[in-house]
């Protein structure tokens, strides 16, 4: 009976000593389960990140990339510009320089924007009214042409010459300048003369972005419409400063000159007519209805040109007579 009992006892703490290490092996494989399951979630967290890093930095790799390469183009664009320009360019401000730094610091700042924007056509131009039907093709023809107007004292009198011989002229007007000489600008509409613009802000357009080129000549659209009607079917860019940019987005022909009177700078009516000593057939001459010896030169360059036989033209009629096809964002020169 003793042996008995203290076998029992022994047998009892036995069990229990045995229960107590069990518990503990079960707790402790359990906390080892939940150690794992821990870990593993925080190794696949720091995975997940790991991966989520190097992927953003090839990404960001790509567009740099992308980016280095579109400016590395407009580079190339603008030097081939800086040596068409040295082909085209009559600057009369000799401001070529000014051209090619400002173009690359231009690079910089519009990424890609020549690609979405693109000038609108420029919708119901005036062309059919000044191009008129009854010249002769086969007698001398001369463009006068006018930049930086309208200015009435000097555009008015510039008209009433024009008139008196039945000539037209084209009128490269700043379209900011419109609304404050918007009946002078009708009268030469009504006579028959080209309203042309030369920008709404007599903006240098190889300094801007393809957004605000077509800001330029939208805006300028409207308030020529706005005076006469219709829109003009031809640019004069201030300065003569063209770019590649320029050709891609703008959507008329941009107009130059073939004679430079030089009107802005001399201010003097017998120099303006020696610079037109030597005028030739399809020549586009170049002067400014701003200065007073501008139209006291056109007083008398008008009837010597018609009496030596030139048809004075407006420049959509010179083209057009002389066969050329004037294109979109493409440069003239004359009509020869
Ligand atoms: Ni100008």
């Amino acid at each position: 009976m003793d042996y008995q009992k203290k076998n029992v006892n022994s047998r009892k703490r036995h069990f229990e000593k045995s229960s107590y290490s069990e518990r503990g092996r079960r707790s402790e494989r359990r906390r080892r389960g939940e150690l794992r399951a821990k870990f593993t979630l925080v190794a696949t967290a720091f995975v997940l990140i790991v991966v989520m890093v190097v992927l953003g930095v090839k990404l960001s790799k790509i567009s740099d990339k992308k980016k280095g390469n579109s400016g590395e183009n407009r580079v190339l664009a603008d030097t081939n510009e800086d040596k068409s320009n040295d082909n085209e360019s009559v600057n009369n401000k000799g401001n070529k320089k000014d051209t090619s730094s400002t173009g690359e610091k231009d690079n910089k700042s519009n990424g890609g924007e020549d690609k979405d924007a693109a000038v609108d056509a420029v919708a119901n131009t005036g062309q059919s009214k000044w191009i008129r039907d009854d010249l002769d093709a086969d007698k001398p023809m001369v463009a006068l042409t006018f930049d930086d107007g309208p200015y009435e004292p000097v555009t008015d009198k510039i008209l009433n010459t024009l008139k008196k011989y039945d000539a037209r002229a084209t009128f490269f007007v700043v379209g900011s300048r419109v609304s404050s000489y918007k009946d002078v600008l009708k009268k030469a509409y009504k006579q028959g003369n080209e309203i042309a613009t030369h920008t709404y802000n007599h903006a240098d357009l190889t300094k801007l972005s393809a957004k605000k080129i077509k800001a330029e000549l939208d805006e300028s659209a409207e308030v020529i419409s706005d005076a006469i009607g219709c829109s003009f079917s031809a640019l004069r860019p201030p300065g003569g400063n063209i770019n590649d940019r320029m050709r891609k987005v703008i959507k008329v022909p941009m107009i130059y000159w073939s004679v430079d009177t030089q009107d802005w700078k001399s201010r003097d009516a017998k120099s303006v007519l020696k610079e037109c000593k030597v005028i030739q057939d399809g020549d586009i001459v170049l002067m400014h209805d701003l200065y007073p010896t501008t139209a006291q030169a056109v007083v008398k360059l008008v009837p010597r040109l018609v009496k030596e036989g030139y048809q004075l033209v407006t420049v959509d009629e010179l083209l057009y007579y002389k066969g050329i096809n004037a294109e979109a964002g493409k440069v003239y020169y004359n009509g020869r």
